[in-house]
């Protein structure tokens, strides 16, 4: 019998979904105060056209604002930088408009402006401080349908030369709001589109089976899984670009942020994390990499100790990504690899060793991985297996 874990139910994202939920963003930073701090990504959203509509929008609504041009993952050493740089300039909100990096750089901004130190001190298992949860408003506005940033307690910190990637996390840092406007996805490159959409699905997945799986969550999760399965295929491999389509991703993304906030997430992200903390792999990509082999030693390890909720939970998945076509829990759970592997052929993802994983790094990275909430546990042997198979 399926047994009901206990409930943590904080709030949400204040979230406007849909097409043009961009054009909000001047009223919204208006309503905080005068003075705006804006994070944007890279070049993009400045050929596009978009940003210099929504800077003069942001004029217009009679804001002040400072812009930083975000384009690398967030380190201790850039978020520092930002907040020295402001001193004491007034901000009454912090906007970031970007990808999951900026996203994540804003997060960390708006909680560093109000506390003393370094964020370096206040991350997991490396800082000894606890974060206050005291922070400037924050808003996000994604430009890629992946991490789910818009909809999480956490921001991502990397710093290679330490060889760590890890997570300034309080619940009041979930952003106050969240702007979801799939328009802004349109044009994403094929591979960033592909692993942003993969690192979105195997947090739905991760978090729909995990041993802290939100009951009340289920039927959301399986929605954007079924949205994903539709949607990414014609997407990553330039079949077709439309909004209906982006909207779908851009959707499971959020889902899937607002998911793991409650779950928690497996071996995967396990993997992942130290991974990008020791080489420079893009966390969509390498998510996107070690699901199909994780999958197959979790889905074996459930169904050989007849772990009856987590076979369910896989099943419900297999249905979701390759459509009700009959058969028992154990076959669908077997479709549902079908599926994983089937995406890894077409999707034709880049080996790690292209982004620096040597025998090195993934002997570390063993050492430092770890099963989170997966209901089936990898040993380190199996972990190396696995990053055998990416590499
Ligand atoms: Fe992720």
């Amino acid at each position: 019998m399926e047994t009901l874990n206990d409930l943590h139910l904080s709030g949400l994202p204040k979230i406007f979904f849909g097409a043009g939920a961009v054009l909000r963003l001047p009223e919204i930073a208006r309503s905080y105060g005068r003075h705006a701090l804006v994070l944007i990504g890279g070049q993009s959203l400045a050929a596009s056209g978009r940003w210099q509509a929504l800077a003069a929008g942001l004029a217009g609504a009679g804001l002040s604002y400072r812009v930083f041009s975000i384009r690398s993952e967030p380190t201790a050493a850039l978020i520092d930088g930002i907040t020295a740089e402001l001193g004491r300039t007034p901000v009454d909100v912090v906007a970031a408009v970007g990808g999951g990096s900026v996203i994540d750089c804003g997060k960390a901004v708006s909680a560093m402006l109000v506390q003393e130190g370094s964020v370096k001190d206040y991350l997991e298992g490396v800082g000894t401080q606890k974060p206050s949860g005291a922070k400037v408003p924050f808003i996000a506005v994604p430009t890629t349908a992946g991490t789910g940033s818009e909809a999480t307690t956490n921001a991502v910190v990397c710093d290679r030369s330490a060889g760590y990637k890890k997570s300034l996390r309080h619940g009041a840092y979930l952003p106050d709001v969240a702007l979801v406007d799939p328009e802004l996805t349109l044009g994403t490159p094929e591979p960033v589109t592909l692993a942003c959409g993969l690192d979105a699905v195997a947090q739905l997945v991760e978090s729909f089976t995990s041993t802290k799986a939100d009951a009340a969550l289920d039927a959301p999760a399986l929605k954007a899984l079924c949205f994903a399965a539709e949607s990414l295929p014609p997407l990553a491999l330039g079949q077709s670009d439309t909004v209906a389509l982006r909207g779908k991703m851009s959707y499971a993304a959020l889902v899937s942020g607002i998911m793991l906030s409650r779950a928690g997430l497996g071996a995967v992200h396990g993997l992942a994390g130290p991974l990008g903390g020791l080489c420079p792999v893009p966390h969509g990509l390498a998510c996107g990499r070690l699901l199909f082999p994780v999958m197959t030693f979790v889905v074996k390890k459930v169904i050989d100790e007849n772990n009856g909720p987590a076979i369910r939970r896989f099943a419900a998945i297999g249905n979701a990504l390759a459509g009700s076509g009959g058969g028992d829990d154990l076959s669908v759970c077997r479709r549902f690899l079908e599926v994983l592997g089937r995406w890894t052929r077409s999707f034709r993802l880049p080996p790690l060793s292209q982004f620096g994983m040597t025998a090195e790094v993934m002997a570390k990275a063993v050492l430092l991985a770890d099963n989170k909430n997966s209901p089936a546990r990898l040993s380190p042997r199996e972990m190396k297996v696995v990053l055998e198979t990416v590499r």
